[in-house]
């Protein structure tokens, strides 16, 4: 059996037991795939971890960069208790409208604040506005500006926080690729941040799904130094 087959095979297994049907979610994709989103949410099982790990964490302000339909924001939004917040970044007014309507379905208008705009922006305002510090947050849209999102959320997490961020194997191309290639380029140097930075610790879990090899990074703040 080829390795990829085993991969499919091992997470049909996995989702079967672990990501069973749920109706929201169901809708929620459906209303996606409905407005001609592309399918790069995260996968079930990873949407669950963030999910646990939010809660494992007490999590009660979470910052989210790249929304699309709003996805992995629900599995956020879903670890917050009733007054916490998940603020949500998108540069696209559609995956914005699909998202807000989506949040609606999964009953966590309540708890979300979507911004539209370049993500670069929307931290800007938020700086701006004096905003509270984050306990947690997720980077996963245009991987040139890994970098600016990885240093902003520094700045305003609480120390102690956890900094996920998405898609940094590639393949194995962020290992391997060229520099030219600035999804690889703006991967590396937010990773040399995370690996240099005395404020953080960091690891890589590197994963596979039904066809892709990838991996997301998570980051603590250091806290009490
Ligand atoms: N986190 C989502 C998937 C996000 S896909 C999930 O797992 O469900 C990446 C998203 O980032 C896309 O919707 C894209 O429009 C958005 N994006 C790309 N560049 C951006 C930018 N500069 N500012 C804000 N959002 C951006
Ligand atoms: C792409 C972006 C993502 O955030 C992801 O998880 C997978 C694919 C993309 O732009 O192709
Ligand atoms: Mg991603």
């Amino acid at each position: 059996m080829s390795d990829t087959q085993l991969w499919s095979d091992s997470t049909d297994y996995m989702e079967g037991l672990l990501a069973p049907a749920d109706p929201v979610l169901d809708a929620v994709q459906q209303a996606a795939d409905d407005a001609g989103l592309p399918r790069i949410s995260l996968d079930p099982l990873q949407a669950r971890m963030l999910q646990i790990l939010a809660g494992a964490i007490g999590a009660r302000r979470i910052l989210e960069v790249g929304t699309l339909a709003g996805y992995s924001g629900i599995h956020l939004a879903r670890a917050l208790p009733a007054d916490g917040r998940l603020v949500t970044l998108e540069i696209d007014d559609l995956h914005a409208d699909v998202a807000l309507a989506n949040f609606g379905r999964a009953g966590l208008a309540g708890r979300v604040e979507l911004r539209r705009g370049a993500a670069l922006d929307s931290m800007a305002a938020l700086e701006a506005e004096g905003c509270e510090p984050f306990d947690m947050a997720f980077i996963d849209a245009d991987k040139l500006n890994n970098v600016n999102y990885l240093n902003w959320a520094v700045a305003h997490s609480r120390p102690g926080a956890l900094i996920v961020i998405d898609n940094v194997v590639r393949g194995g191309q962020v290992a391997t690729g060229s520099d030219e290639d600035p999804s690889v380029a703006g991967t590396r140097a937010a990773l040399r941040m995370a690996a240099e930075d005395g404020r953080l610790e960091a690891t890589v879990l590197q994963t596979v799904g039904r066809k892709n090899f990838d991996g997301l990074c998570f980051i603590r703040v250091r806290s009490g130094q």
